[in-house]
């Protein structure tokens, strides 16, 4: 495993990170899933990234990483880095969603029931609210770092001007915001203009979600859209009408591309977005071991010349 500093912080993070997500869930096989964590951190993993409704059923991927953790790889604590997050939909009525004080502290202390944890090492704020006022949320985290409920906070999903806020006021309160986890792909390239460089100016580290944009950028949907595969299945995250002919039109000349590097499509994306140094760590998920095998192979070749970035350029417009 390769390890990057995460900002100007005293943390490393892993360049790949395991999310759960998907696939860590109610409805999702036990001995697979502690296969997959297993193999994650016996390869060097060893940041895993939840949210507090993570399954389906909301909760359940917290549960379920308390029983990985109850079952062996709880004996090693201290060499992991474990993230819960609030800020989407968790629990009816008013309290249960978005960034109040009431909303993050009540969740947190919940997470760390259902992991059996004393606390977790980054806690974000999932998305921005547009209606609570932003010194109410930081203020929040702030609070959760000083009860060391959380040692480090992050915020995930904020544009760049929302998170300049929230990165000065946390500083207000003497707390530095570790983290940023924005979506970033080779699809989804909205944080290249301002906030990459906006993080690096701040000391603020990335972790990239959905790198894989979810699995179109690997070999799984060159050939249609396999039974059991995300698309297929009807979470409505990814979603049968997104595997377009144009994207895959292009997946498969990424994959061409790919195959030339000796590399699959997968470990070539992962690494084109960790060329770049300023991404401390891609955020991926796995449904199979053999997927994460793959996927940790992409640090074997880290290496872009400039004609194959012109041509995947090319590719992507
Ligand atoms: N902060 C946020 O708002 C937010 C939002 C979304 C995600 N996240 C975080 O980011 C993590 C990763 O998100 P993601 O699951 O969308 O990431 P991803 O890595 O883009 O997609 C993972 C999916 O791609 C497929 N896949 C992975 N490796 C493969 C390989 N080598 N070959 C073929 N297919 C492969 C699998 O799909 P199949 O299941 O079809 O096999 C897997 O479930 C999440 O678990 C979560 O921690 C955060």
């Amino acid at each position: 495993m390769i390890y990057r500093r995460c900002g100007k912080s005293g943390i490393l993070l892993p360049a790949i990170s395991l999310g759960l997500w998907h696939n860590f869930g109610s409805v999702d096989v036990f001995d697979n899933f502690i296969k997959i964590a297993h193999t994650a951190f016996d390869n060097g993993i060893t940041h895993f990234d939840l949210a507090n409704n993570y399954g389906p059923v909301y909760g359940s991927a917290e549960e379920n990483f308390g029983q990985i953790l109850k079952k062996g790889l709880g004996k090693y604590r201290d060499e992991l880095i474990i993230s819960s997050k609030a800020g989407y939909d968790m629990w009816p009525g008013p309290y249960g969603n978005w960034g109040s004080r009431k909303y993050l502290t009540a969740s947190l202390d919940q997470s760390l029931k259902r992991m059996s944890l004393d606390y977790v090492d980054i806690f974000y704020s999932h998305r921005p609210d547009p209606k609570t006022p932003i010194e109410e949320t930081m203020g929040a985290l702030a609070d959760i770092v000083r009860q060391g409920k959380a040692l480090y906070v992050g915020i995930s999903n904020y544009n760049d001007e929302q998170a300049k806020a929230a990165i000065d006021i946390l500083e207000e309160h003497k707390v530095h915001c570790l983290i940023h986890q924005p979506k970033y792909s080779m699809f989804e390239r909205w944080v290249e203009p301002k906030l990459l460089p906006l993080l690096a100016d701040e000391g603020v580290g990335v972790i990239a979600f959905s790198p894989l944009a979810q699995g179109l950028l690997t070999n799984k949907y060159l050939n249609g859209i396999p039974e059991n595969s995300r698309a297929a299945k009807l979470t409505g995250f990814l979603q049968r009408s997104q595997v377009t002919e144009e994207i895959i039109a292009k997946v498969h000349k990424l994959n061409d591309l790919a195959l030339k590097r000796g590399q699959t499509l997968a470990e070539m994306a992962l690494a084109w977005l960790l060329k770049d140094d300023r991404v401390t760590s891609v955020l991926i998920g796995a449904s199979s071991v053999e997927q994460l095998l793959d996927n940790l192979k992409a640090l074997n070749n880290l290496q872009f010349s400039d004609k194959e970035l012109s041509t995947i350029e090319k590719i992507l417009h």
